[in-house]
């Protein structure tokens, strides 16, 4: 470890965020009694522009009157690009009680943006006496927001995590495909007449996570198009979740259980990962810091791995 401890991101399960258009009121009843851990009332684009007023005002109601339970409720605000986005954040927090826990940003391209809305929401949270301080989630979704990922999630002490959004990513980096996450068609590796089929996303994930765990931030990967495929969903959530990433998106309610299912580690992970830390102490009782399991290698980094399994875990049944 360097000199600088790595901070722990914020001990709340993440396992799935779970998005509805702030236009569509007869959602919210559901999404509340949703097995989301994280609800996202959208402002942004599942709301068309004629819609845009009605559904603040549909958004600040529900903040007061639905019953969200244990949830994380955050709103998903316009992007700094449009007219709507101040609005959003001021009439939020002006009208919406303390229930209120996250605002998303989204496309943000630079740290600059992030201390943007930051500044408004705290001089609204002074005015306002508001108890409690709201996080930021953003969501990187532009060429922009990866090359200046890092300074991103190092740009306000109100970072709490940060999402892929593969549609707008993709459009921005000009990549040719309008599938929303997973498999890509037409990117593959050849080995004789063998298509073996390469992970498009991988790039962009890895260096969420890596700016994220920098930082203290929950890495989350954002939303799967094609919620008719949950083999294809499954398929990219585990690779998320092997990544670092600790949730998803769900746009459908019928991807919740399998982002909670990939994202809870399974009772045998958690079996193995608590023989491995056994292992370790009995090798630690020996005077050894190398022993075997299972005939392979396990020694004290295994115990940091272990304890990122145990830990998960242990905060979700929590
Ligand atoms: N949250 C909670 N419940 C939802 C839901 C959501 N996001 N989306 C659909 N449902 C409900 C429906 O109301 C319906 O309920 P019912 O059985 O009581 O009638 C049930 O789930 C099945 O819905 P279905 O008919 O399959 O879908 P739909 O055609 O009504 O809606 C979408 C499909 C994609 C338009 C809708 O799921 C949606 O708006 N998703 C969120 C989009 C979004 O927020 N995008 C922004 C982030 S990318
Ligand atoms: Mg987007």
């Amino acid at each position: 470890m360097s000199f600088r401890l790595q901070p722990a991101p914020p001990a709340r399960p993440n396992r799935c965020q779970l998005f509805g258009p702030g236009s569509n009121t007869k959602l919210f009843e559901k999404m509340a009694a949703s097995a989301a851990d994280v609800i996202n009332l959208d402002l942004e684009d599942s709301v068309s522009p004629s819609d845009k007023d009605a559904a603040r005002a549909n958004v600040i109601k529900a903040i007061n009157e639905v019953d969200w339970n244990t949830k994380y409720l955050a709103v998903r605000i316009n992007g700094l690009d449009t007219p709507y986005w101040y609005k959003d954040v001021v009439d939020v927090l002006e009208q919406a009680g303390d229930r209120l826990d996250q605002i998303m940003i989204p496309k943000v391209g630079c740290a600059a943006d992030v201390y943007a809305v930051d500044a408004l929401v705290t001089a609204i949270e002074a005015a306002k006496g508001r108890a409690k301080r709201i996080s930021f989630e953003v969501i990187i979704e532009s060429a922009a927001g990866i090359a200046h990922v890092e300074e991103i999630a190092a740009s306000s002490p109100r970072m709490a995590a940060m999402s892929l959004g593969a549609a707008d990513f993709a459009a921005s980096m000009g990549m040719q495909t309008t599938g929303i996450g997973g498999t890509q068609e037409n990117y593959y590796m050849l080995h004789g007449d063998t298509r073996h089929y390469a992970d498009p996303w991988h790039w962009a994930q890895t260096a969420i996570v890596a700016a994220c765990r920098t930082h203290g931030i929950l890495p989350v990967d954002g939303p799967f198009g094609d919620f008719s495929d949950d083999e294809g969903y499954r398929a990219q959530a585990r690779r998320s979740a092997t990544l670092g990433m600790v949730g998803k998106w769900a746009i459908h309610p019928k991807q919740i259980a399998l982002a909670n299912e990939v994202f809870t580690p399974s009772d045998e992970a958690v079996a193995e990962a608590r023989e491995i830390l056994a292992a370790m102490e009995d090798a630690k009782a020996r005077g050894e810091g190398a022993t075997v399991y299972k005939g392979r290698l396990v020694d004290i980094a295994s115990i940091k791995q272990a304890e990122v399994i145990v830990r998960q875990s242990e905060m979700i049944a929590g």
